[in-house]
């Protein structure tokens, strides 16, 4: 049997942030998220999380996960308290308990498991897993006898200068077995400068303390201020960019670039400087993204060129043109061949294939057909103040300059709109349709100077 406990109870008081710091976002995902799918496909028997400082905020985070079980620490004193906290709900239960501390987030899942058959094979009260850090500032020292058994941890706070030089730090990540710890768990004590009961004394009362390294050590780092957090973010990112890399994108300037791992990305894909995917994105081969480039939650064909743009919840088909400065709303479907210019902004609209919007436009609302001509500055005219009205724009339409679609309005194919019209009725198919006062020209009207 196996139960894993996560400890996110915990202030994250170095993160100074109002938001509890397991909420804390990492490449697109909480921490707590991280976490848990570190650990998702061990199918384990229970999986059980310690909250406390700001519950409520991460249950509500975690509700879609119905197989959680929270348990309250309050107050909030130390990992070896909130691990005392599992002794009245695992009475009875046999077999191991890992514990992971919520604030380590780039954990592998194959690790994990080594740690768990590890544990298994040598039959240890506890098997940890330990890193050695170049830099092991903040974390526990770990010391150890011949090799493998670990004889005590001791906090960075609580470590002479000369302990403090031990590289050899502790990840935070634990397999107990659970009827041993829970023998010893009433003895810890708080004789430490934090004045906390802590997890890790247990290792000095449990008959067998082993502990495996990891092999990478970028692995186990943990987020106690954003320090912490850009390191990690920083591995993420990087990890990412290498995956793309090798899957035939270039970078031009990879670094100023920042990805999410939920989007997939084709082949022979340029990605410009200052250039960011968010949520899940599909791209398509060939495509040309940036510089200065935000795509979100959105997807495009092959071929499609994009220059500092927002792309947000969109469906973008292959060889568009995009840019630069146009913002694509959510919802907003471009057909294929479609070109969509400067500072043309269009929401909640389907545009058919070889439209051209090209500039200072506003479309919202709308559905276009293919082969349209929106003249600059035209603008759909959706909103009365109380609710919203769709446009709807035939095949082959060419809009003047400066055109206002009141709607709800239709335009019919083939219709042409003089520019400067403020169009309030629909119009047929084939017609001119303009609403321009005559041009009134008086001669000589300025009497100041001579003719
Ligand atoms: C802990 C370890 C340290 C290790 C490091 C690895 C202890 C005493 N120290 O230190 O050896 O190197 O992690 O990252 O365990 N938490 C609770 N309840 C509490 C206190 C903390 O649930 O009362 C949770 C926190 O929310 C957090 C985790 O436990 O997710 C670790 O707590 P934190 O205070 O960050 O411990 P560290 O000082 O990093
Ligand atoms: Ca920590």
């Amino acid at each position: 049997m196996l139960a894993v406990a996560i400890l996110a109870a915990g202030k994250g008081t170095r993160m100074k942030s109002s938001l509890p710091k397991v909420l804390q976002p990492l490449g697109g995902k909480s921490l707590i998220n991280r976490v848990l799918s570190s650990c998702q496909q061990l199918n384990a028997d229970r999986t059980l999380i310690v909250v406390g400082h700001n519950q409520q905020l991460i249950r509500q985070h975690l509700s879609e996960h119905s197989y959680l079980e929270f348990i309250q620490q309050e107050p909030q004193n130390g990992t070896g308290h909130a691990v005392q906290q599992l002794v009245p709900i695992l009475q009875g239960f046999e077999g191991d308990l890992l514990v992971l501390n919520g604030d380590v987030p780039l954990l592998k899942e194959e690790t994990i498991q080594q740690l768990i058959s590890n544990h298994r094979k040598y039959n240890a009260g506890v098997t940890l897993l330990s890193a050695s850090i170049e830099d092991p500032k903040g974390y526990g020292r770990v010391f150890v006898k011949n090799q493998t058994t670990v004889t005590k941890i001791i906090e960075e706070k609580d470590c002479s200068l000369e302990q403090k030089k031990n590289k050899l730090t502790n990840a935070g990540i634990y397999c107990f077995n659970w009827q041993e710890l829970s023998n010893v768990l009433p003895r810890l004590s708080s004789n430490n400068n934090q004045n906390e009961l802590y997890i890790t004394d247990t290792v000095g009362m449990l008959k067998v303390a082993r502990h495996m390294e990891v092999e990478d050590s970028e692995e186990v780092c943990g987020v106690n201020d954003r320090l912490q957090m850009q390191h990690c973010e920083d591995i993420i990112q990087k990890r990412l960019r290498e995956y793309w890399m090798k899957e035939g994108v270039t970078f031009i300037d990879s670094s100023s670039c920042t990805l999410s791992e939920e989007s997939k990305l084709g082949k022979d894909i340029i990605i410009e400087p200052q250039t960011h995917l968010r949520g899940k994105c599909l791209i398509g081969s060939g495509c040309k993204i940036g510089p200065g480039t935000l795509i979100k939650d959105s997807i495009l064909g092959d071929n499609v060129s994009i220059i500092m743009s927002y792309v947000s919840k969109s469906k973008v088909d292959s060889n568009v043109t995009i840019g630069p400065f146009a913002h694509l709303r959510p919802e907003t479907v471009i057909g294929s061949n479609c070109k969509i210019g400067n500072f043309v902004e269009i929401k909640k609209s389907i545009v058919g294939k070889g439209t051209k919007i090209n500039h200072l436009s506003y479309i919202g609302d709308s559905q276009l057909g293919k082969n349209i001509n929106i003249g600059a500055g035209t603008i759909t005219a959706n909103y009365d103040g109380v609710q919203k009205h769709k446009t709807l724009i035939g095949d082959g339409v060419k809009t003047g300059a400066n055109s206002v679609l009141i709607a709800p309005i239709t335009l019919g194919k083939g219709v042409t709109v003089g520019a400067g019209s403020t169009l309030t009725k629909d119009v047929p198919n084939n017609s001119l349709a303009l609403t321009r006062s005559k041009q009134l020209v008086k001669e000589n009207w300025n009497k100041n100077i001579g003719p």
